[in-house]
C-alpha cells in the first residue's frame, strides 16, 4: 500500500472512530427520554411465554437437553433459547411483583437468571447433563419465587 492511500485509510478510520464516538454521547441513555421503544412485558406474559406450559422456552430448553444427541444447529438453538431466558430475568429485574419487598424481588430474579447463565454455558460446552442440572435448578426457583412474590388466588 502506498503511504498516502495508508494515510486515507487510516483518515477514513480515524472519522468513522470518532462518529461513533459522537453517536456514543449523543445517544441518551436508556430510559431517559428515549423515544425508542418502550417494554411492553409484564411479570404474567414472562411467566406464561417464558416459564410455564410445554410450548414456553424453558420447556423447549428442557427437552433440547434431554435428547440424546443435538447436532450443532441443535445446540446452537439451545443456546439461543437460554440467552432468551436470561433475558426474560433481565424484564423481570425491571418489574415490580404484586407483593414482597424490593430486595427479596432483586434476589429471586438474579438466582433465576443465574440458573438462565448456567443453561446457556451448558450450551455453548455441548454438555447436556450440566444443561439438565441447571434446569433442574431453574425449577426449583419458581416456587421459591412466588412464596414471596405471588399472591394466592
Ligand atoms: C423471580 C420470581 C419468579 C420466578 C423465578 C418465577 N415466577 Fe412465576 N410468577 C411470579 C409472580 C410475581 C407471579 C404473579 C404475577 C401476577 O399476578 O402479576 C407469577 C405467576 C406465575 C404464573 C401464573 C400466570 C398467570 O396466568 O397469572 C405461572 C403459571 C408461573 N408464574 C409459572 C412459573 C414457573 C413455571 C416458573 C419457573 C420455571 C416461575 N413461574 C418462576 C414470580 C416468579
Amino acid at each position: 500500500m502506498t503511504s498516502s492511500r495508508k494515510s486515507l485509510v487510516l483518515a477514513a478510520f480515524a472519522a468513522s472512530v470518532s462518529a461513533a464516538a459522537l453517536l456514543a454521547v449523543s445517544r441518551p441513555a436508556q430510559g431517559a427520554g428515549d423515544d425508542g421503544p418502550k417494554p411492553v412485558a409484564e411479570i404474567k406474559d414472562v411467566m406464561l411465554a417464558i416459564n410455564a406450559g410445554d410450548e414456553s422456552l424453558v420447556s423447549r430448553l428442557k427437552a433440547d437437553f434431554a435428547k440424546d444427541k443435538l447436532d450443532d444447529d441443535g445446540w446452537e438453538v439451545a443456546r439461543a433459547r437460554a440467552s432468551m431466558i436470561m433475558e426474560a430475568g433481565n424484564v423481570l429485574f425491571g418489574l415490580k411483583p404484586p407483593m414482597g419487598d424490593e430486595a427479596a424481588w432483586r434476589k429471586h430474579v438474579a438466582e433465576y437468571r443465574g440458573c438462565a447463565d448456567q443453561a446457556r454455558e451448558a450450551a455453548n460446552k455441548k454438555d447436556a447433563a450440566a444443561g439438565k442440572a441447571a434446569l433442574a435448578g431453574l425449577g426449583k426457583r419458581c416456587n421459591e419465587c412466588h412464596k414471596d412474590h405471588r399472591k394466592s388466588d
